[in-house]
Order: C-alpha cells, then structure tokens, then sequence
C-alpha cells in the first residue's frame, strides 16, 4: 500500500456509512486499483491525497461529489443476464405459476430486485414474462430494480448493452428477439421494458414501496455485510414482502443463522418465504 491505514480506514469508513459494505483488510489491496478512474479525474495518485480533497466542497453541477464517485467506483457490479440459470428458472418453472394462482383475484404481480446493479437482473425477469405474454395477458405486473448506486440505475434504466455484456448469459435467439441493435450498443426492446423502473434506494431503507412485494431478489448483494448489518437488510426485506411471498438470494447465500426472519423452502434452490409461511408450504411438499 502506498498510502498510510488510516487513509484507508477514512475510505473504508464511508464505504460502510453509505452502503453498508464492510471493505475487510484482506480486500484493500484493491481500492487503488478501483479508485484509478477518479484518481485520473481529479488528478491525484494515491489514497492519502484523496482523503484530503474529500473534506473539500467540490460539487460540480450535474455530477456526483466526490465522497460518492469514491463509494460507486468502490462497489462491485458485476451482473449478468440469468445470472446462476438454474436458479433463475425456478421463476417461470415454479415460483411464477405458484403467485399466479395466489394472486388470481387481483392479477397484479408486483417484483422487487434489490441491488439490481446495471439491471441485467431485472430485465432477464422482463424477459421471462415477456416470453409467456399469454398467461400474463389481462395482468398488472411491475418489476422495481433498485439500487445503491446511481451509475448503475441510470445504466439500468438505459438498457443499453455492450456486445460483450449482451452476451453474457443470453443466447442469439433470446438477444435478438428482446434487444435491437442501435448506434449507443443493443437496447432493451420497449416491449420487454414496459413492466420495469428503477429507482436509486439503498436496502437498510425503508422499503422504497408502502405496498408489500410478492418476489424480491437480492442476490450478491448481502455477501459484503457484516453479520449486523445483514440481520438488518433481512428485517427490511422480511417488511417489504407479502406474508405468503417469497425471497431468492444468490446462489452461494443463506439465511441460516443469519436472521430468524426467512426460512429456505423445501426443495427449492436459494428461494426462502417468512418463517411461518415457509413451514406451512413445506408440510405440503413433505
Ligand atoms: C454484485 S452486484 C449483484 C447484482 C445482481 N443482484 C446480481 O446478482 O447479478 C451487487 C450490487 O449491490 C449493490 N449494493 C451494494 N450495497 C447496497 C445497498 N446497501 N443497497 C442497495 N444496493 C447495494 C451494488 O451497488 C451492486 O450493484
């Protein structure tokens, strides 16, 4: 490290103040290496340097200050299309036709991806129902992406892709179908947008919706939590979900002594409803 722990410490610090993330000592040999656009920026070449222009006023009209584009440029983004594709397809296999049957009355549908990050999440959902726009005619279906990062929202809400990120979890015939080529790179076809929006909201908030969700997502996004912070982020997402809803994490997460909030749903990958719900359902399934 070229710059003293302390300054690390400061970073470190407002990582966690403003998203919760914990940036472990085994991880700061990376915050150079993350922070190398914004150093360019603002023309400084290490950690201490920047630690003292972040007391500075340097808000510029129209973009983030630089506490911010610190905290952005130090999250980790990656996302794919149908990321973890087994795990995905247990939504129009099983977990779809299960709300739909629940939610027969009212024929609304309402989904929640926290930490969508670029939206690739959310748009793969899009997609899903897009596919079956049979059985989801006559519905109200909508599909809030949120995120703590304002880059990534406004990416998210673009829906402009690169080559390589297109490809990435989609075949030729799904890209072609749902996205069209444009000058910017391959955009999300209206049809397939027209049930999502975006939103920048941070998951130990308040739900960013006084109306309860039937599916929430928030897949790799508790793994930098620390065990407080993450028992905090379930009792938000367990107040945002409708009793008989359900949560789908990421493929390597768990709820299993992290809160007594959620419980895993009998043979289901990575999909967990509240606890009371959950032992109903599994009574069913055993
Ligand atoms: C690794 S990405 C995962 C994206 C997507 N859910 C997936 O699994 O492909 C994690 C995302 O969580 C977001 N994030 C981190 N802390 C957050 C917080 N406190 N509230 C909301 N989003 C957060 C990051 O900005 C990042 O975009």
């Amino acid at each position: 490290m070229d710059s003293s722990p302390a300054s690390y410490q400061i970073i470190a610090d407002l990582l966690e103040a403003r998203t919760g993330q914990h940036l472990t000592e085994s991880r700061r040999w990376r915050v150079p290496t993350a922070l190398s656009g914004v150093f360019r920026e603002h023309g400084i070449s290490n950690v201490d340097q920047l630690v003292c222009l972040l007391d500075l006023p340097m808000r510029t009209p129209g973009k983030p200050d630089l506490s911010q584009q610190v905290v952005e440029a130090l999250l980790n983004n990656e996302t794919y299309f149908f990321r973890d594709r087994p795990t995905f397809e247990q939504l129009p296999a099983d977990i779809l036709p299960d709300l739909a049957e629940r939610r027969a009355d009212t024929k609304r549908l309402s989904i929640w991806c926290a930490g969508c990050s670029t939206g690739q999440e959310v748009h793969s959902i899009a997609m899903m129902i897009a596919d079956a726009r049979e059985r989801w005619r006559d519905w109200t279906i909508e599909i809030l992406g949120t995120d703590v990062s304002h880059r990534a929202i406004n990416a998210a809400r673009n829906g402009v892709y690169s080559q390589f990120e297109v490809q990435r979890g989609l075949g030729v015939a799904q890209m072609l179908q749902h996205f069209e080529e444009t000058s910017q790179g391959w955009q999300v076809k209206g049809e397939t947008l027209k049930h999502s929006r975006f939103q920048q909201h941070n998951v130990l908030d308040l739900p960013p919706s006084h109306q309860r969700f039937d599916l929430i997502l928030c897949r790799n996004v508790l793994l930098y939590f620390d065990l407080d912070t993450r028992k905090r982020a379930f009792a938000r997402l367990a107040s945002a979900l409708a009793d008989d809803g359900y949560l789908m994490l990421g493929a390597g997460e768990t709820v299993v002594g992290q809160t007594t909030d959620f419980a895993p749903v009998a043979k289901r990958a990575s999909i967990y409803q509240n606890v009371r719900q959950a032992e109903r359902q599994n009574v069913f399934a055993a």
